[in-house]
């Protein structure tokens, strides 16, 4: 910039419902930014590579059974652990693309009897709040043509359905939602936009917090 000062990159996230082809855009996303020389990290929560990460995946494949309270505070720590290292990316200039978040975190915990989302935020307070949140919206008849759910827990279209519903709840203005009823090269290149304008957008502003 003007003082030759070093910008931050930016912090994307990509929440969607089960089946609306997060994953494969996200990847994408980090292979297309990349060519255009954009500096850009592809990060996915939870992170299955770590201590917790291994507990949340032995609970979602059903080897485990765990407290929904205390799982719900797994996906938060999950989190938690990798803020220094997102901090820091962020500060050398590179652009991170987020498979899921805090938002996930809430609105599939909330789905569950007993929970509101109001408890579920709070661990989640102060994650480093993202520059642009993208949801990936898809109906249950364009779900239903994708194919069967797998076999992990919350895999089944009642939970799915509540999920679907926080997410609608939980949505602010700023979020960008998006139908994923389209073919994935459509779909890519709107959210290549909405990246490019995003890392544009946010690399003067300040990095905010989450839920404060
Ligand atoms: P994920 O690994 O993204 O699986 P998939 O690619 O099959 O969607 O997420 C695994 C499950 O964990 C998914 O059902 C959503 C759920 N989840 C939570 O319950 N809380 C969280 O904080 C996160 C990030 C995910």
């Amino acid at each position: 910039n003007a003082h030759g000062t070093q910008t931050r990159g930016s912090l994307i996230v990509i929440e969607g419902c089960d089946r609306s082809g997060k994953t494969t855009q996200c990847s994408l996303l980090q292979e297309n930014l990349t060519s255009s020389g954009y500096s850009v990290k592809l990060m996915k929560f939870p992170d299955r590579t770590t201590v917790i990460g291994q507990m949340i995946n032995d609970y979602l494949a059903c080897k485990q059974d765990v407290d929904d309270h205390a799982v719900h505070l797994l996906f938060s720590a999950n989190r938690w652990e990798r803020v220094s290292m997102m901090l820091k990316l962020l500060e050398q200039g590179t652009s991170l693309i987020v498979d899921r978040y805090a938002y996930s975190g809430v609105c599939y915990t909330a789905a569950k009897r007993g929970f509101d989302m109001s408890w579920c935020k709070q661990p989640d307070i102060g994650l480093p709040r993202p520059d642009t949140i993208v949801y990936l919206t898809l109906s249950s008849e364009a779900a239903a043509k994708r194919g069967n759910y797998g076999e992990e827990r919350y895999e089944q279209t009642d939970f799915q359905k509540k999920v679907a519903d926080n997410f609608a709840a939980l949505t602010e203005d700023s979020w960008k939602v998006i139908d994923a009823d389209k073919s994935i090269e459509n779909l890519q290149a709107e959210l290549l936009d909405i990246c490019k304008e995003t890392i544009k957008r946010s690399s003067d502003q300040p990095l905010y917090k989450l839920w404060t």
